[in-house]
């Protein structure tokens, strides 16, 4: 334990104020770990959106914000990492008690990465720039690159303050207003992240935080008249509603969403290292990772010894209290998302796969919401589990025969956000790098992220990319052409 307890923010945070809702609405945002409630949380409907997409429009116009110098914006962008730092074990504490995953992840993960994202968006502030373009006749032309204006995002329940820092760190820096909701499972971070930016001198309404449902506060932002783009990273089915809805008021919109990302596994590799990457590929975060590589396609000649080491350190997953320094998998983020995960163990074996390790619901201190490292060899892709996300420590080991099979096999699928090979041939790496249809590849390793490296998905996983120095700019700014004449 690092001793700190967070002060706990509750209200919805609209033009740098503590709100209540107008009906004082709220909802208990609950410890995975032990079931109990840590807090009553504003509850965000219709009218709070309203107040929040007012505040953040009223921040856009407002010179404060609009024609703040870009040094500026780059600074205060820099002290709001200096102050997630300053507080990082206690936003550390309350990620971990609102979430479940473990301490470790949270502290020596989940923390740097948010600071150093919002450091890298710090350099960004002052780099958005245009072009002066060569077209003929007597124009001078040149193009302007502005903010989009406000901007709603959305976020998952997984990586609740990395996930805000992705999204708003970048907005913020190219000069937009932000309406961030945060999930219902986990809003208690993003509150206290507006609170820092306050303190770090961003005007009123710059960033608003609204707490609530995604039926209600999730689907007013997305239909707001007053809101122009909106980021959304969640599951492919909302993501789809998003979509639509967002139509009506032809918001830009970009989608970061579900996957099924393969991790290929050659008998050519150093099997010791591909199956750590592939155990901590999909067990990392509880297997609540949007980029989990859940797929584990392993060539035929290896699959016998590669399950044999997958099942052993799939055995040292320890399950426990997401405090404990020893706790590899913490609790399930909800009751809910539990039931839905041995759902899926449930039709694996019910399928036909064979189960290997894990698959158990088991209690700790009293309270059900864990469940073992689970892994399910001889696969076939046609399986459920083999097809949908199961957002959930749950591996199927898929066997293959040769690359072309491999990248068939990785390619078959709705998804395509991130895919792992691990190879000592590296002709081979790159031919798979270039042929499988995924945002992301990882040669000989899983999981790395860099703020500086464009994120997000091919076919259903979506389109627009979180993170990256282009893509940032292309998400949230728009271009305008200024034509001169100079003869006139
Ligand atoms: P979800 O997609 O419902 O939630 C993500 C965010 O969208 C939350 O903030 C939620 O409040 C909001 N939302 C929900 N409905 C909305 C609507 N109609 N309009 C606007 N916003 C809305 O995900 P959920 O239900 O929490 O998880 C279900 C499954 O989705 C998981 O089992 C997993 O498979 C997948 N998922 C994938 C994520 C990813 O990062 N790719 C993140 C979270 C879930
Ligand atoms: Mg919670």
């Amino acid at each position: 334990m690092t001793g700190s307890e967070a002060p706990l923010r509750t209200r919805l945070w609209i033009g740098n104020e503590w709100a209540d809702a107008r009906d004082g609405a709220t909802f208990a945002t609950l410890d995975p770990a032990t079931d109990e409630t840590i807090a009553k949380v504003a509850r965000a409907r219709a009218p709070e959106i309203d107040r929040a997409v007012e505040a953040a429009r009223t921040a856009f116009a407002d010179d404060r914000w609009r024609r703040m110098n870009p040094h500026k914006r780059s600074r205060l962008l820099w002290k709001l990492a200096d102050l997630v730092d300053a507080n990082a074990d206690e936003l550390a504490l309350l990620e971990t008690r609102d979430n479940g995953k473990t301490l470790f992840e949270s502290r020596r993960i989940d923390l740097p990465g948010v600071a150093q994202t919002i450091r890298y968006y710090a350099g960004l502030a002052d780099k958005v720039q245009g072009d002066t373009l060569p077209v003929a006749g007597p124009f001078l032309n040149y193009t302007l690159r502005e903010p989009v204006g406000v901007v709603g995002a959305i976020i998952p329940w997984n990586f609740p303050l990395s996930m805000a820092a992705w999204k708003v760190a970048p907005a913020l820096a190219c000069g937009n207003a932000v309406v961030l909701k945060p999930a219902e499972q986990t809003p208690l971070t993003a509150l206290r992240l507006g609170e820092l930016a306050a303190e770090a001198g961003f005007p009123p309404g710059a960033l608003n935080v609204v707490p609530g449902f995604g039926h209600e506060a999730g689907a007013a932002l997305v239909r707001h008249p007053g809101v122009d783009a909106i980021s959304f990273t969640g599951s492919t089915e909302v993501g789809r509603t998003v979509m639509r809805e967002a139509a009506a008021t032809l918001k830009k919109v970009s989608l970061e969403l579900g996957g099924k990302s393969p991790n290929i596994v050659f008998a050519d590799s150093d099997l010791r290292a591909s199956a750590r990457g592939a155990s901590m590929g999909v067990f990392y975060g509880k297997g609540e990772v949007c980029a989990a590589g859940s797929r584990i396609l392993v060539e035929r000649s290896a699959c016998d010894e590669f399950v044999d080491a997958l099942r052993g350190l799939a055995a040292k997953m320890t399950v426990g209290d997401p405090m404990a320094p020893t706790t590899r998998l913490g609790a399930i983020v909800s009751g809910e998302q539990l039931d839905r995960v041995m759902g899926y163990i449930d039709s694996g074996v019910r399928e036909g796969a064979r189960l290997v390790a894990g698959g158990e619901r088991v209690k700790v201190g009293g309270c059900g919401n864990f469940v073992t490292a689970t892994v399910f060899a001889d696969v076939d892709p046609a399986m459920t589990i083999a097809r949908e996300e199961i957002f959930g420590p749950v591996a199927a080991v898929i066997p293959f025969n040769d690359p072309d099979d491999a990248i068939a096999k990785a390619n078959d699928s709705l998804y395509g956000l991130a895919a792992g090979v691990w190879t000592r041939d590296v002709g081979k790496a790159h031919r798979l790098a270039a042929e499988i249809d995924a945002g992301t590849i990882w040669v000989n390793t899983y999981n790395q992220y860099s703020p500086a490296s464009p994120f997000g998905g091919y076919k259903q996983s979506g389109f627009g990319r979180d993170l990256g120095f282009q893509s940032a700019l292309e998400k949230y700014t728009q271009l305008k052409s200024v034509w001169v004449a100079l003869d006139g």
